[in-house]
């Protein structure tokens, strides 16, 4: 086993704010991710060294083990089971909330409706909540299209500012969750090297307090 804790990061949206939050923890990546083509990254904390991969593969990381702690969405993580996985942190970092979308006028109410997104749990387990009966499309990017082509009549996807949803004539209709950036850790991982998560989490928590 590497003697390393690593950390596992997400390309995409979220990694410009995690790099900040690392930075002001003294654990910046020793390099430019945005040219690298590396994947596994020492950090400048010598105990510490980043994975960067896709969003919806750090739960699996820390799941198995191959990384002791990740930082991931809120979004990401309910579309998980999460076992092995426990929550640590919530990092207050790229915020935003998932809802219901769609055009202004509303699907006929007797109709079965179809429901285009990526996050397939958590939509079902909102509309089974709503006792609404619904088809799910899944669909990994670019969801506004869905109601404009006929694919779907609604999308669940992420709302930051609201501007993707304008440029394609839709409208937030209902708040499912508010997301934001957590931090989580391999539960066996937590309990052998105790100690050194112990340091780095709390790292993290001066980090999110100062800021
Ligand atoms: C996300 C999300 C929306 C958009 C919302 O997509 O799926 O499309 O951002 O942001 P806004 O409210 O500020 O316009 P992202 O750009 O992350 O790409 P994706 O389609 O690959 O998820």
């Amino acid at each position: 086993m590497n003697s390393k804790i690593t950390l596992a990061i997400s390309k995409g949206r979220i990694l410009e704010d995690t790099v900040s939050l690392l930075e002001r923890m003294g654990m910046a990546p020793v390099e430019d991710l945005n040219k690298t083509r590396k994947l596994l990254i020492d950090t400048e904390d010598p105990n510490v060294r980043v994975v960067v991969i896709r969003a919806t593969d750090v739960p699996t990381y820390v799941q198995y083990g191959a990384a002791d702690l990740g930082i991931a969405g809120k979004d990401t993580l309910m579309e998980t089971q999460g076992e092995g996985i426990y929550e640590l942190l919530d990092l207050g970092i790229c915020k935003c909330k998932l809802m219901v979308a769609g055009r202004s006028e509303l699907p006929d109410p007797g109709k079965r409706l179809k429901v285009a997104t990526k996050y397939v749990r958590s939509a079902q387990q909102y509309f089974a909540q709503q006792g609404k009966q619904i088809e799910i499309i899944r669909l990994y990017g670019s969801m506004e299209l869905a109601p404009l082509t006929g694919l779907a009549d609604l999308i669940v996807d992420l709302v930051d500012t609201g501007n993707t949803l304008r440029a394609n004539g839709l409208q937030p209709l209902e708040h499912i969750e508010d997301i934001s950036s957590r931090l989580v850790a391999n539960k066996a991982s937590l309990k052998v090297r105790v100690g050194t998560l112990q340091n780095i989490v709390e790292q993290f928590r001066n980090a999110i307090e100062e800021s």
